[in-house]
């Protein structure tokens, strides 16, 4: 039998420890980091595991029964990331995603997003507190989500044709089940609804004009996402990339669309309009338009460890911390470092890197973090 090589068991034992300072930082909401980027938004992954085998995330060869998932010791519980997220607000994080894996398989989450929706930003304002999802389990959760606290959703939904988004999902998921949890989320009032398409040339393209017919006018705000080399084990190639610019040419060409400007700094979404006024799409375009130049994003792994770029090889531990003896005074003060020494830019760097940089290395895998 051949073995199997797992390239993130090694990957998630690499981190540094997260260093106190020996002079504490004062949380003032304005750090910077090396390259002048505040820190604005905060990923929270409550769990490494999912429903779905995406194969540009969770392909079925890797992430089979005989994954090793974390234990349930090694989770943050939601006391620690409560205590977490409120070391990084006080220093000017406004926004708080959930992600996974799946966040909706983690247990109870209405109750840390209750813990999550108490917190001020410096500002004295609550934070925007959203979540990234399948959709899969939005039918019998989107009300609970609602009362606990939770702003809005964001659904991932590769296609509208039944066929190809079970081939998507590889676990023969209706895409009915995800339009009706959809709705759900709408009529919860989780708006406004964001759907996240990952565009694969020649495997979904063929979805976009559908996609963009179905939600033209339906408040509902769809983005078509360049697929991204990220993690070691998708197999990724630039040939499946769709540019977004051809993305919005193809749309353009049936239903009429206009740029609109940014509408928050460091956002990774170019907006644009239906010329008739019947709302927007937005086109994320890691691959052939980085936005690093103004990334304000942190990531938290299921685990504790803090990673300064969805790129990146290594995390910093904070659960150590967190579990350790450490002040609130001294957590923040080593986050405050953390920060002031990150450089990341991956997405810019990409291009000057030779073609096969990435895959086969060691980086961190996207259902580990989250998106
Ligand atoms: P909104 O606040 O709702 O606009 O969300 P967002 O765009 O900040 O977050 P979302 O999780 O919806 O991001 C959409 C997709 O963009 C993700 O699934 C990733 O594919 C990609 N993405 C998000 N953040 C980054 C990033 O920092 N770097 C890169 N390269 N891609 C990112
Ligand atoms: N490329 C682009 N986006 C990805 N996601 C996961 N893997 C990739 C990839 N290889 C994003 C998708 C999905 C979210 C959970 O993560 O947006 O909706
Ligand atoms: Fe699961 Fe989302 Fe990854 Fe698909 S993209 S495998 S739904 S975490
Ligand atoms: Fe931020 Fe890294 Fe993404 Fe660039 S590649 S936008 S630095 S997370």
């Amino acid at each position: 039998m051949s073995e199997r090589v797992i390239p993130l068991i090694d990957q998630r034992l690499v981190s540094v420890p997260a260093r106190v300072p020996s002079v504490a930082t004062a949380a003032t909401g304005l750090l910077s980091d090396t390259r002048g980027r505040p820190l604005r938004d905060l990923r929270i992954s409550v769990t490494d595991r999912c429903n779905f085998r995406c194969s540009y995330c969770m392909p079925k060869s890797i992430f089979d029964k005989d994954y090793p998932y974390l234990p349930h010791s090694a989770l943050l519980s939601f006391e620690e990331i409560t205590r977490v997220a409120r070391q990084f607000v006080a220093h000017g994080v406004q926004k708080i995603r959930l992600t996974g894996g799946e966040p909706l398989l983690r247990k109870n989450l209405e109750i840390l997003i209750e813990q999550l929706a108490a917190l001020r930003t410096v500002e004295g304002q609550p934070l925007d507190i959203t979540l990234t999802t399948n959709g899969s389990l939005l039918t019998r959760k989107a009300n609970a989500l609602k009362a606990s606290g939770l702003q809005r959703v964001t659904v991932s939904l590769d296609g509208l044709d039944d066929t190809i988004f079970r081939a998507m999902n590889d676990v023969d998921f209706p895409v009915a089940d995800v339009l009706d949890g959809i709705a759900a989320a709408q009529a919860a009032g989780l708006g406004p609804i964001k759907i996240n398409m990952v565009v694969k040339r020649g495997t979904n393209d063929d979805q976009i004009l559908p996609m963009a017919r179905h939600f033209k006018g339906s408040g509902i705000v769809l983005r078509f996402i360049e697929y991204m080399d990220v993690g070691a084990t998708n197999g990724w190639r630039m040939d499946e990339v769709l540019p977004s610019a051809e993305v919005v040419q193809r749309i353009h060409r049936e239903l009429p669309l206009v740029q609109l400007g940014a509408s928050a700094p460091g956002e990774t979404a170019e907006r644009w309009g239906y010329a008739d006024g019947t709302g927007e799409i937005g086109v994320i375009s890691s691959v052939t338009q980085a936005f690093c130049g103004d990334c304000n994003r942190a990531r938290l792994s299921t685990e504790g460890q803090l990673y300064l770029c969805l790129f990146a090889s290594q995390g910093h531990d904070l659960r150590q911390l967190i579990r350790g003896d450490a002040t609130d005074e001294q957590l923040s003060s080593a986050i405050a470092s953390i920060w002031q020494g990150r450089g990341d830019r991956y997405s810019e760097l990409r291009a000057s890197l030779p073609p096969d940089a990435g895959q086969g290395k060691r980086r961190v895998e996207m259902s580990y973090i989250g998106g």
